[in-house]
């Protein structure tokens, strides 16, 4: 049955904006975080900790993290690949954070450099070091149905990683479709090898809507029990490490259908919808949510 109440993780600020080409200044990246947060969304992945390197939008992560911390009541977990992060991500006052595996080879040695047994040792690490703080640490797969080199992902693969990263003690496993295209018809085969392992309430997805199957694909999840949506305002994102990849599936279009589900979420749509005005205003772009559009056009 699907859930009553939906848990939406609103990644706009760290998924939505790491593919970004231009700069965005800091203060635009917290008033974002702030408008997302008086929506009444409840977890805000705000910022990575990763190389700057790689990922030069999200250089300023310290930054964003100091400026976020007068937020009360919200969660703001922010990626850490390795210790290193880790480490800075405590020091930057992170109270939450996020390891991220790949279901395939190819994307893990592509988005983090090192292959996915490699990978699982240094969250392992991370993990150990989060428990001695007490911090929640959530873990992504990516690659759940489909790699950009690899082509189709069988669920064993998932089912491997996902069981991995819970037994080490992720409360929540986020099955990330990076590259968007799954359905219904490769979302649901997965979804049930990994609930064999995992329970149902221990699982999120993350759907980037590349080939436009998200909410087809949230639908499908959402009857088989799935009650945590990761989701990106105005429709935001892609990984820089999968050429190719759109946004996310945007946080306005999930609301809407979650209302007309009368399924409950405590987001405000009126002020999400805001939230992505302001950010597409600085960005100079239309949104990618279409709920947004059509209310707007009112
Ligand atoms: P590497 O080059 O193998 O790392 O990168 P290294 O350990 O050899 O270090 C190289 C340099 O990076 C050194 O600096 C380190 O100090 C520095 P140098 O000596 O050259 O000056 N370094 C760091 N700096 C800051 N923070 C750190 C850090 N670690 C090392 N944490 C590494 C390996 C994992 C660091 C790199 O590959 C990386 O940062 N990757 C992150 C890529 C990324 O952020 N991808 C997008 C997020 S995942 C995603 O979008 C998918 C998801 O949305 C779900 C889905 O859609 O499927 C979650
Ligand atoms: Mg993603």
């Amino acid at each position: 049955d699907a859930p009553k109440f939906v848990k939406i993780v609103e990644v706009g600020p760290r998924d939505g904006l790491q593919n970004e080409k231009l700069v965005i200044p800091t203060a635009v990246k917290v008033e974002l975080i702030e408008k997302l947060a008086s929506s009444g969304l409840s977890v805000i992945e705000a910022t990575s900790f990763v190389s700057p390197k790689w990922v030069p939008q999200l250089a300023d992560a310290k930054d964003v993290m100091k400026a976020i911390q007068l937020v009360p009541g919200i969660k703001f977990p922010v990626l850490t690949p390795n210790l290193k992060g880790f480490e800075a991500a405590i020091a930057a006052g992170a109270k939450e954070i996020a390891v991220f595996a790949a279901a395939s080879e190819s994307f893990s040695k592509s988005n983090i450099n090192c292959s996915i047994e490699e990978s699982l040792t240094r969250y392992h690490e991370v993990v150990t070091a989060a428990k001695q703080l007490a911090i929640p640490v959530r873990g992504y797969v990516s690659c759940v149905v489909g790699c950009p080199v690899e082509g189709a992902v069988p669920p064993e693969r998932v089912t491997y990683v996902a069981k991995a990263l819970y037994d080490m003690g992720c409360y929540e496993i986020s099955l990330g479709d990076t590259i968007g295209v799954g359905t219904p018809g490769t979302v649901v085969p997965m979804l049930e090898a990994v609930m064999s392992l995992i329970p149902v309430d221990k699982l999120a997805v993350h759907f980037h809507d590349t080939y436009g199957q998200s909410l087809s694909n949230i639908l499908v999840a959402l009857q088989m029990g799935i009650g945590v949506i990761d989701s990106s305002v105005a429709g935001l994102g892609g990984c820089p490490y999968a050429k190719g990849a759109s946004g996310n599936v945007a946080t306005e279009d999930v609301v809407y259908m979650l209302n007309g589900l009368g399924i409950k979420t405590n987001v405000d749509l009126g002020k999400l919808i805001a939230a992505g005005d302001l950010i597409c205003k600085h960005l100079g772009r239309q949104s990618g949510s279409k709920a947004a559009i059509a209310l707007c056009r009112i």
